[in-house]
């Protein structure tokens, strides 16, 4: 016979402390200002690489009604569409409403997750190219580590540049160990075949820190010396694609740029060229 307990709070069964909650599996810090995190993927959440959703904590009581809201931020998803979990890049600002709570979780807390991914940095955005350009600057990475990650970059590319401005080198750390296991990556190996990796030029640079290669990607684009240090003719629009994402005064700059070279910009309804969106900034 088993034993029958009333049904307490203690005995009922579990159930999230938050709407939308998802559960923190592993978090890794890379500078004082950068952090990823891995947390569960709700069942029925289905997304394309490169789009974002909104993710947050239960924010404080309100001082008059006591209410509490949830604290929600667009956060674009660094895991590519086919992973079990979900991962997060994000920037850790002190006094940030946001990022000053979400760096301290742990693997085992809860995190809300708005199941409803939008976004313009995908696919569907862009006419066929030979040659697709990911340009990002510090947290702009993480939609491309969910591209880099996705079968269809390398079946609808030969080549693809990822370009990575930061200002100092330990915050390249996080693309480049990215960049660096995408060699061993299961899926692509398989789905793509071993040599896939070698479409992949990576070109990292620093603006206040020494580096191998210093400056902002506008500047070495705009003096010749990225296509000569990448060996690959000036952007056109009849081969190349590309793709943006980074602080704003970024995105506007290569924008203009990109507009100059013939490029056009695209969108989910309306495919073109090249796709901006702008990083999460607090
Ligand atoms: P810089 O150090 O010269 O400002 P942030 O952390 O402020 O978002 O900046 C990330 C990186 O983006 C920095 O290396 C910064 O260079 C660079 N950056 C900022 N504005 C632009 C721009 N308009 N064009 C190119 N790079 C930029």
């Amino acid at each position: 016979m088993t034993e029958q307990k009333p049904v307490t709070e203690s005995t009922a069964q579990k159930v999230p402390a938050l709407p939308d909650a998802q559960t923190v599996t592993e978090v890794k810090h890379y500078t004082d200002r950068l952090f990823s995190f891995k947390c569960t993927r709700p069942a029925s959440l289905r997304f394309r690489s490169g789009e974002f959703v909104m993710i947050g904590l239960m924010g404080g009581p309100d001082p008059k009604t006591g209410k509490q809201k949830p604290l929600l931020r667009a956060y674009s998803i660094a895991s590519p569409s086919w992973d079990e979990e979900m991962e997060f890049y994000s920037i850790k600002v002190q006094d940030g409403p946001l990022t000053s709570k979400l760096q301290h979780i742990q693997p085992g807390d809860e995190v809300i997750l708005r199941p409803k991914p939008v976004g313009t940095l995908v696919h569907d955005a862009l006419i066929p190219g030979k040659r697709i350009w990911f340009f990002a600057t510090g947290t702009g990475f993480a939609p491309f580590a969910s591209l880099l990650r996705e079968p269809q970059t390398y079946q609808d590319y030969d080549e693809v540049i990822i370009t990575h401005t930061c200002r100092e080198a330990g915050e390249l750390t996080y693309g480049r160990d990215l960049i660096e296991a995408l060699k061993d990556d299961e899926l692509l190996n398989e789905v793509i075949g071993e040599d896939f990796w070698k479409k992949i030029k990576y070109y990292p640079t620093t603006t206040r820190e020494e580096s191998a290669k210093m400056g902002r990607i506008t500047d070495l684009i705009r003096s010749g010396e990225a296509y000569a240090d990448l060996d690959v003719e000036p952007l056109n629009p009849e081969s190349d694609r590309a793709m943006i994402c980074g602080n704003l005064a970024f995105n506007l700059e290569l924008k203009e740029m990109l507009e100059e070279a013939g490029l056009e910009e695209g969108a989910n309804s309306k495919p073109a060229q090249y796709v901006v969106e702008k990083a999460f900034l607090d």
